[in-house]
């Protein structure tokens, strides 16, 4: 019998490969940057299966290319913001992602960026290198203080949790605001307290965005709500970058009205390198990696691989982000 034609969209680590490879015949992108929009448009030609990144444009003219034959979608990664979900919906079509795997591993790089933004850990790094490191004194560098501070987390899911946790550590008070609080469970033993929106950003000295990208959220971090900060606060984002309007960010920044900023996202991927923002020492920033955990990333890789199996044989995704598929039919 003829195997599955499957394309990916980038080299994956050999965990989940090996698994797509022992089942299907696969076209791997080799670049390393991700397939322009007209080689993508070929190579998903007659597909059965279509294995992509966040940095891959997943809408109705890639299905369209994909044809008849295009029975699942796999994403290697848990946010689908680059995914027209509706339309895959209405065409049957199940979109598998990485939920739950990547958790801790953002959690802890979003407390990485905190800390490092909080005690200028790079701005110390750059201070030594230069040689301006002579001798130890009182008011060298000084940082905000992490321990017993006010953190206020937006976006109370699996990852907002999870930071919550960490901060615990920390003997942090946490704040959450979450629209969506009332289908969670939020274990009693994170100490939360749930609160409005102004008042979270009115009393917390450390702010960490976890919503998706969505059409609600869009930009909707802006100028309005740096204005309802403190001035000695922080803001760390490592869910996307197009929920913060970056031209606020900037002047927030610029003007002390925001302390620092520590973002592992940004909009566009990778930021240009005339953004103003690449000017500011009081912002830290990283391309993207917050799920970059050795062993978290293999485990997005079987994962993505599981799933797009999975469709192959006409099974339920192990981890669909379009559940709805399975109702319509
Ligand atoms: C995701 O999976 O959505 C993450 O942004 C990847 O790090």
């Amino acid at each position: 019998m003829q195997k599955p034609r499957v394309f990916i969209t980038r080299r994956i680590l050999p965990e989940g490969l090996e698994l797509i490879l022992s089942e299907c015949e696969a076209d791997i992108w080799e670049g390393e940057l991700p397939p322009p929009r007209e080689d993508l448009l070929k190579r998903v030609n007659g597909i059965d299966g279509l294995l992509s990144l966040l940095t891959d444009r997943i809408d109705a003219a890639v299905m369209d290319a994909g044809g008849q034959s295009l029975k699942v979608i796999s994403s290697y990664a848990v946010g689908v913001d680059n995914i027209d979900l509706i339309e895959a919906t209405r065409r049957g079509i199940p979109i598998g992602h990485t939920p739950d795997v990547l958790t801790d591993a953002t959690a802890d790089f979003a407390f990485a960026l905190l800390m490092a933004a909080a005690r200028r850990v790079l701005e110390a790094d750059g201070y030594v290198r230069a040689g301006h490191w002579q001798t130890w004194g009182p008011s060298i560098l000084l940082g905000a203080e992490v321990h017993g501070a006010t953190l206020g987390i937006i976006g109370f899911g699996r990852i907002g949790q999870a930071v919550a946790r960490r901060a615990s550590g920390f003997t942090m008070r946490v704040l959450y605001h979450d629209r969506q609080a009332e289908h969670r469970i939020i274990p009693a033993d994170l100490h939360a307290e749930p609160v409005d929106l102004d008042t979270l950003l009115r009393e917390s000295d450390f702010v960490s965005l976890h919503v998706p990208l969505t059409g609600q959220t869009h930009q909707f971090f802006d100028a309005h709500m740096f204005a309802k900060m403190k001035p000695s606060a922080i803001l760390i984002n490592t869910a996307r970058g197009a929920i913060l309007d970056q031209t606020a960010l900037y002047n927030a920044l610029s003007s002390g009205k925001l302390a620092a900023a520590g973002i592992d996202v940004c909009e566009p991927e990778p930021m240009p390198m005339a953004s103003p923002l690449l000017t500011l020492k009081n912002l830290v920033i990283a391309p993207h990696i917050a799920s970059a955990g050795k062993e978290t990333r293999q485990r997005m890789a079987v994962m993505a691989a599981e799933n797009l199996l999975a469709g192959l044989r006409g099974e339920k995704l192990p981890h669909c982000a379009n559940p709805q598929v399975y109702q319509s039919g």
